[in-house]
């Protein structure tokens, strides 16, 4: 398939998985309380809800922050023996659940389990005086889960079980970010086409991209990916697989330290790019940076844009064009200790791919990074 046309999604009255939005990614983290810190702080996300402790949980404690409709939950272990402890001491920190919004949890579940999905959780119905949610769950790639929400009868302020994380005495402002644009997930080597069947037939994905290891390669390391979008294309999964080249790449670093598949990036969208990576810098976020000269020709590859160079230039923002229009993206640096999962920040000005010119230059720059951590061989 050409990779600079996209099809037409498919027709919504015939999906068979209606699926409205990602409704929260949960990470399994080693310190909740201080990783909560750090969404505000660096990324400017807002206290949202709680579960611990204080609310009669005894075995583990979550903190939901908030930025527009992204919603992570941050989950740690309040004692030794957990699932969730064996998780992060196998993974580090990483995404355990990719929560898809749903009208219906229970008709989500049974056509998943139908279809082929291996369980993760029957559908459960959750109460408090605010009203109802259902909750159902498969696995996807890894220890992943998809876990399909219906919250039509809740009104509360997140999910029975948690209560109102209040912090009037340290409230740091938003930097725009507003929704989940996409986020990936690294697979292991030849297991990519699996999983793309996955999406399609338990799921009802299809794939509106693929790239294969001519696209995504240095002359080092290579990597081969396919994207697929849901019916009404509100959910993006691009899957990666390694490929073979003259040293490791990312993929297979990614692996290694993650000690499985799992989720690598989490791609956030943004009206104003400069204005939210100009914050989220002043703030410490760290991002990759690829060479100056990236600029030298950035405007004959990509033609005008609104945007001047010279503050692009000056945070490293990066710039492609599809038919449809162009887009800006940057990537962080892992946020963790172990090199896995990292944020994309991106503003989509009718360009609705990837970035795919940009992938040599990143390619690169994450190239130069594993060097320095020893691990390009
Ligand atoms: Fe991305």
């Amino acid at each position: 398939m050409s990779t600079s046309t996209l099809p037409k999604l498919h027709d919504t009255a015939k999906d068979f998985m209606p699926i409205n939005g990602t409704d929260y990614l949960e990470l399994y983290v080693s310190n909740s309380k201080q990783a909560a810190h750090f969404y505000k702080t660096a990324f400017g996300f807002q206290s949202l809800a709680y579960a611990g402790l204080e609310t009669g949980l005894k075995d583990r404690e979550s903190y939901v922050v908030v930025q527009d409709k992204i919603r992570l939950v941050l989950t740690s272990p309040l004692k030794s023996g957990t699932d969730i402890g064996r998780h992060i001491d196998q993974h580090g920190d990483g995404v355990k659940v990719v929560a898809l919004w749903v009208d219906d949890a229970t008709y989500a579940y049974n056509t998943a389990m139908e279809r082929g999905a291996k369980s993760y959780m029957e559908p459960k119905v959750e109460e408090d005086k605010t009203g109802k949610i259902v909750r159902s769950g498969i696995y996807t790639y890894g220890e992943t889960v998809h876990i399909f929400v219906e919250r039509k009868d809740y009104n509360g302020t997140f999910m029975p079980g948690f209560r109102k994380w209040e912090t009037p005495d340290y409230n740091p402002s938003p930097v725009g970010l507003k929704f989940v644009d996409h986020m990936v997930g690294n697979v292991g080597w030849n297991r990519m086409n699996e999983w793309v069947n996955f999406y399609e037939n338990v799921m009802g994905f299809t794939q509106i991209l693929s790239f294969d290891d001519k696209d995504i390669s240095t002359d080092f390391t290579a990597l081969m990916s396919k994207v697929m979008s849901n019916g009404n294309g509100r959910i993006k999964f691009p899957i990666n697989e390694p490929a073979e080249g003259k040293k490791k790449s990312q993929v297979e670093e990614y692996l290694d330290f993650y000690e499985g598949e799992g989720v690598q990036h989490i791609a956030v969208a943004t009206d104003d790019v400069i204005a939210t990576v100009r914050q989220l810098k002043s703030r410490g976020v760290e991002f990759l940076k690829v060479p100056d000269t990236y600029y030298d020709a950035v405007l004959d590859r990509v033609g005008e844009i609104d945007e001047d160079i010279a503050p692009l230039k000056e945070l490293g923002i990066l710039v492609d064009r599809d038919d449809e229009g162009y887009l800006l993206q940057i990537f962080t640096r892992p946020v963790e200790p172990r090199p896995t999962m990292f944020f994309e920040i991106i503003q989509r000005k009718g360009a609705q791919s990837f970035g795919k010119g940009n992938f040599k230059a990143l390619f690169e720059a994450i190239e130069r990074e594993q060097e320095l951590r020893g691990t390009l061989h």
